[in-house]
């Protein structure tokens, strides 16, 4: 059989994180300087470990994730093991009892539990691949339906954003349980992105998010509220060729996030670097409580938010164009 390989990109919430679980919109967009890949191949005679579970017809796959140090036969994987998940979810779609002899292997560059979907560009990319090795292509409504089951497993309540932007590849107007709607960008505009290396699965902020919101739901939901306002604001200044006045939005959106209790020192501390050193605006992004934040910048001031977002603290910091057309 031959070779197949398919990627998917990270991507960055630009405003509407948490809220858009509990039905507000978010805006999010693909960050393609970030890419996980997966490549399936045929196994040569004896790559397959002998002897090992050799009657679960799930042992002649072998998984592959250098990045992460693993390299296990699919049998000997937990079901819900992200990378076992997303394989799994296609074989059964397919209906694939009996697999070929192959290696799926997995390479990313998407910093993990950082807020830029790194669970969801991973599954995406396996799923891709996997499907067009099996000679069965899945189209994008189908892989990121099944991303979605994945993202289930380990996120307890995912709203479905990550999932659909990462598969797309474009950026999105995102409602809960509503076809996405695509964001006419026509005006591009500049972010900066630092990650603070400290992973926070996405999972257990939603969970915290979750407690504090039954024990004081009307106080949340005016926070939910405030930021779907923030969303809406945001996608009309987009389409409107506005980008530029988003700036004071992001500051609005990170203020209610520190209010839902999911910034923290570290984020707050970057924030803080970028607004001082000229960005219009600045807020974390994705589930927050570590991973990354975003700033709003004019192109000449990029180096220098950069250079101070480093300067405090960031472990990586990606320069990236919002709506050129993305690779
Ligand atoms: O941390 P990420 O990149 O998985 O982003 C999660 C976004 C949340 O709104 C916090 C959760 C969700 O499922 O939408």
């Amino acid at each position: 059989m031959p070779a197949y390989s398919a990627s998917a990109p990270g991507k960055i919430i630009l405003f509407g994180e948490h809220a858009v679980v509990y039905g507000q919109p978010a805006i999010a967009v693909p960050l393609s300087q970030v890419r996980a890949r997966a490549y399936v191949t045929a196994n040569r005679a004896g790559t397959v470990p002998a002897g090992k579970k050799a009657s679960d017809p799930l042992s002649s796959v072998v998984v592959e994730a250098p990045d992460i140090g693993l390299r296990a036969d699919l049998a000997g994987l937990p079901p819900d093991h992200p990378l076992a998940a997303a394989i799994l979810a296609v074989f059964e779609r397919l209906q694939v009892v009996q697999p070929p002899s192959c290696t799926v292997r997995v390479r990313s560059s998407i910093p993990r539990s950082s807020g830029m979907g790194s669970g969801a560009a991973v599954s995406v990319a396996i799923m891709r691949a996997l499907s067009a090795y099996l000679g069965h292509p899945l189209p994008p409504e189908e892989i990121s339906a099944l991303a979605y089951e994945v993202e289930k497993i380990h996120h307890g309540t995912p709203s479905g954003i990550d999932n659909s932007v990462v598969t797309f590849g474009k950026a999105v107007y995102f409602v809960r349980g509503q076809p996405i709607q695509a964001l006419k960008l026509l005006v591009p505009f500049h972010i900066v992105v630092g990650v603070t290396g400290i992973a926070t699965p996405t999972g257990e902020m939603v969970a915290g998010v979750r407690r504090r919101w039954q024990a004081d739901p009307a106080a949340y939901e005016a926070l939910f509220d405030a930021v779907g306002q923030v969303a809406r604001q945001a996608r009309r200044l987009i389409e409107d060729s506005a980008p530029e006045a988003l700036g004071p939005l992001m500051d609005h959106n990170q203020a209610l996030l520190s209010q839902v209790g999911v910034s923290c020192p570290e984020l707050d501390r970057l924030v803080d670097a970028a607004r001082s050193s000229g960005a219009l605006g600045a807020k974390l992004s994705g589930g927050g409580g570590g991973g990354a934040m975003i700033a709003l910048v004019r192109e000449q001031e990029a180096a220098r938010v950069a250079s101070a977002l480093q300067a405090a603290g960031a472990v990586r910091v990606i320069q990236t164009m919002v709506g050129k057309r993305q690779k």
